[in-house]
């Protein structure tokens, strides 16, 4: 297939231009390179053609003689939804309609979307499948649930869009964030030998490795149209619900000499667990190779082999806020976040 894929600079993307490549894809990026300052380890071939462009300003043009769209670009948390809220429906929301529209109407017949399990917001400890009713607690997961709806109408027999939620990501990535649960306590576990949770650590976080994100939008994009078309499926394995404070406990158990300290505090009210089942039982092919611990000592061997300093763990461009942050105060990017 010809692919094209947005966000092939950020973390996810750079992992999954190489993975579709691999698969025998040809692939074309597409990135406005908000975070292209930060390139963690070698060894991962970025995709060869990157268009350099917002997926605001995308038109008929760039689209031209693709069979398939991987939709990954959007300011991509929730701290980032809160800095500018505004920007972040412009971006998330109308920009990723507006790259469905123009799919549809270049008549790319499929398009696989980067949704989020955080459009479940706040749950109880029942799972919540598919079915369940969306409860967004932020712009960012407003918009995801907004893109699911509008994308989701223009589905018809020739534009079969498909919207995966992913669980929260982590693991070993050149373009990394370390403002991703996993990946944020491995990097304290190797620079302090300490994690210091400052809150209680109860709310439910589910976690999928970048990898296993990967495959699921390669098991989609191979999958028979009449399987995934207009279809919603949560990204990853139900076994893989972790409290907070699980995930430390795991980190710290990886990185030596770590020692883990819990708050009492209870700061953070987005807590969800998700069931998996559906892109299992529908797409059967479909296993997550990773977990968490796998994922802990994969950094542990990233973290050694590069041997990771403070400066690297807390640079601007590993921390999506503190980059977009950056680009605003030293003037690189206008309040409409367009590059001057
Ligand atoms: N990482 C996670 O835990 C996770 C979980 C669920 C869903 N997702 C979704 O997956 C996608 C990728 O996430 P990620 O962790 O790789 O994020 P990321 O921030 O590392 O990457 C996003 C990429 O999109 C680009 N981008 C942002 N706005 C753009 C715009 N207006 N025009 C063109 N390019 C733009 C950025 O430059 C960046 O390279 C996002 O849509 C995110 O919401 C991520």
């Amino acid at each position: 297939m010809n692919i094209l894929v947005t966000g092939t600079h950020g973390f996810i993307g750079v992992m999954m231009g190489a993975y579709l490549r691999n698969q025998g894809h040809s692939v074309t990026g597409l990135d406005t390179g908000f975070y292209s300052d930060g390139w963690l380890y070698d060894g991962v071939e970025p995709v060869e053609h990157t268009i350099c462009k917002d997926i605001r300003a995308v038109t008929e043009s760039d689209l031209a003689g693709f069979d398939a769209v991987v939709h990954l670009a959007e300011l991509s948390n929730d701290p980032l939804g809160k800095l500018n809220p505004t920007i972040t429906y412009q971006i998330n929301h109308q920009g990723s309609v507006h790259l469905a529209q123009l799919c549809k109407a270049v008549g790319i017949p499929r398009f696989v979307y980067a949704s989020s399990c955080s459009v479940y917001g706040l749950g109880s400890d029942d799972f919540k499948t598919e079915e369940s009713e969306v409860n967004p607690l932020t712009a960012y997961a407003e918009c995801k649930v907004m893109v699911e709806r509008d994308v989701s109408a223009l589905a018809d027999d020739y534009f079969s869009p498909t919207f995966l939620r992913n669980a929260t990501a982590y693991g070993a990535s050149p373009r990394i964030r370390f403002d991703v649960v996993l990946n944020n306590l491995s990097g304290m576990a190797w620079t302090q030998k300490q994690i210091a949770l400052t809150s209680d650590g109860r709310p439910w976080r589910p976690l999928v490795h970048v990898l296993d994100i990967c495959q699921a939008f390669s098991r989609v994009l191979e999958a028979p149209r009449a399987v995934v078309h207009n279809q919603v499926f949560n990204v990853g394995d139900t076994r893989e619900n972790y409290r907070v404070v699980e995930i430390a406990r795991i980190v710290a158990e990886v990185f030596p000499d770590c020692v883990l300290t819990v708050g009492t505090s209870d700061q953070d009210d987005r807590s969800y667990r998700v069931s998996f089942d559906k892109i299992h039982r529908v797409l059967p092919e479909f296993a997550c190779q990773w977990d968490a611990r796998k994922g802990a000592q994969q950094l542990y061997q990233v973290f050694e082999q590069i041997k990771m300093e403070a400066d690297t763990f807390g640079f601007r461009a590993f921390t999506r806020l503190k980059q977009l942050q950056h680009l605003i105060a030293v003037g690189q990017i206008d309040d409409q976040f367009y590059w001057k």
